[in-house]
């Protein structure tokens, strides 16, 4: 497959995936190995990434039960479009039919029986496979304000592995809400996480169930591209 078309063709996963079909293991393997080989800020590789696929591990985490917090919601609530016109207008953030109902006004209050996310904590369950990618935030990338370029270089771990899943043919889904809070602590204490490391990202990773197509925006590339000052839209 061409570069290009693998780049455009990556996409994320969110639906249920079948819990029947396995990954295979020279595939899983494959994935790690492009993470393995991910550029890191001097080349620190500062991950390490736990692979669940032990159903009780995946039922376990699935379960667990803490509301969103209010700023999320708030913050979430900015980029959300509510009809594809007016996504396809803005070009930039995400359908708010992605989310539960109750997120979807700036002044929701979730609820204290909700999940982190209801439909988020079921998909987890079924697997087939979870990758916790987790990382000492005390060996930071030199002098790098709030380890900056430690995260960016988590984040080109995730996009190894992406490119490589979808190479695959396996989809992906990146879980966040596995990162912060009471719920990372939880999800620490069942994978017996030391306490010093921190969850960067999480990703399921499996067969989707049922076809779902959504609708995927980009900018243009004169959209964000300056020549030579910032402000000169594009390059030609
Ligand atoms: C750092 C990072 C965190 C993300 N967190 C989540 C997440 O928690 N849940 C989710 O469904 N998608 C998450 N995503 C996926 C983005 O929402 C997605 O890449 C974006 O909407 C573009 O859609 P596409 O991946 O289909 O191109 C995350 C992506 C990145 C790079």
């Amino acid at each position: 497959m061409e570069t290009l078309q693998l780049i455009q063709e990556r996409q994320s996963a969110r639906g249920p995936y079948d819990s029947e079909h396995q990954i295979a293991k020279d595939d899983l393997r494959q994935i790690l190995e492009a993470g393995r080989w991910s550029p890191t800020a001097h080349n620190m590789q500062n991950f390490e990434i736990v692979v669940v696929d032990d159903k009780k591990l995946l039922s376990a985490i699935g379960e667990i039960r803490y509301p969103a917090s209010e700023t999320f919601i708030r913050e979430n609530y900015r980029q959300l479009s509510f009809s594809e016109e007016e996504l396809l207008r803005k070009k930039v953030g995400i359908l708010g039919t992605m989310f539960p109902p109750s997120w979807r006004t700036p002044e929701a209050k979730p609820e204290a029986s909700e999940r982190f996310n209801p439909s988020q904590g079921k998909n987890i369950q079924t697997g087939p496979v979870l990758l916790v990618v987790v990382y000492d935030p005390g060996r930071r990338a030199p002098d790098s304000e709030g380890d900056f370029l430690g995260a960016i270089s988590l984040g080109c771990v995730m996009e190894n592995m992406w490119l490589m899943s979808s190479a695959l043919g396996i989809k992906f889904h990146v879980v966040s809400s596995l990162s912060a809070g009471q719920v990372e602590k939880e999800v620490k204490s069942i994978l017996n996480i030391p306490g010093h490391l921190r969850i960067a990202f999480s990703i399921r990773l499996g067969y989707p169930s049922s076809t779902g197509k959504y609708l995927r925006v980009r900018r243009e590339v004169q959209d964000f591209t300056h020549h030579n000052r910032f402000g000169s839209k594009g390059i030609d």
